[in-house]
């Protein structure tokens, strides 16, 4: 697939490595200088190209959403002119600056917020896992286990497609229904940077869904 990602970032250039690792051609876009822009097209490799956010939007069949959420409703908006009908997987997380909690929630989600300044796009809710591992090279895990990715959104297909691509990060992704569930998968990752990042705990953990699967 073509891959358009805004915020080459952390997440933006882990996500990005991973899926051009298995095949996806990536542009890359929204870093603030062209000299880190060009790094991190440099750093996801396999002919990454860059581009403004409206290039790669343009160019994607996927728009991943990768920006800090002060900045994620302005590049929502900015996009929305060249994203009617394309799939949107939004892996923003609506963190305070602070980190000391969510800017907003459960009465709505940073999901649900993006839909809304791109209402002709299907946007899909999945936080991925930690940047920290996915930046890791080799199969995505803890403990010999796959983190879980929750993934929301309206659009059925639009929910498969993302599914397939956090498959193709090495995650567990669990189709988690309509975008509103994001108004509770949101503050999970909440809680992930809180034990990550303030209970000590480090970067290397994740969630997971228990379950049975039908044989
Ligand atoms: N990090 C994680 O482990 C993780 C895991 C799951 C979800 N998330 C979510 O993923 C999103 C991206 O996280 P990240 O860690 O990749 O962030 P990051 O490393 O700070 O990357 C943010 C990207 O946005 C760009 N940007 C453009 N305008 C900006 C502005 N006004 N303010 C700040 N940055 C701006 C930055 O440009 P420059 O390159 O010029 O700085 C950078 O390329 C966040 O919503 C976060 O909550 C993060």
């Amino acid at each position: 697939m073509k891959i358009g990602i805004i915020g080459a970032g952390n997440v933006g250039q882990s996500i990005g490595r991973r899926l051009a690792e298995k095949g996806h051609f990536v542009v890359v876009s929204f870093a603030r200088s062209s000299e880190k822009l060009a790094a991190a097209a440099a750093a996801i490799g396999h002919d990454a190209r860059v581009g403004t956010p409206g290039e790669a939007a343009n160019a994607a069949d996927v728009v991943v959403l990768a920006t800090p959420w002060a900045a994620t409703l302005d590049a929502a908006r900015e996009i929305a002119p060249v994203v009617a009908g394309k799939v949107i997987w939004d892996t923003t997380n609506p963190l305070k600056a602070d980190m000391s909690g969510l800017e907003i929630g459960t009465t709505t989600s940073g999901g649900e917020e993006v839909a809304k300044a791109v209402p002709t796009a299907n946007v899909v809710k999945a936080v991925p896992p930690m940047a920290e591992l996915m930046a890791i090279s080799g199969p995505l895990s803890i403990e010999g286990r796959a983190p879980g990715v929750f993934v929301c959104g309206d659009d059925a297909d639009a929910r498969s497609v993302v599914l397939q691509l956090v498959g193709d990060l090495g995650a567990d992704g669990v189709d988690a229904g309509p975008l509103a569930n994001a108004r509770y998968t949101e503050p999970l990752g909440m809680l992930l940077v809180q034990l990550a990042y303030l209970q000590g705990m480090g970067a290397s953990i994740g969630s997971s869904l228990l379950r049975e699967r039908a044989s």
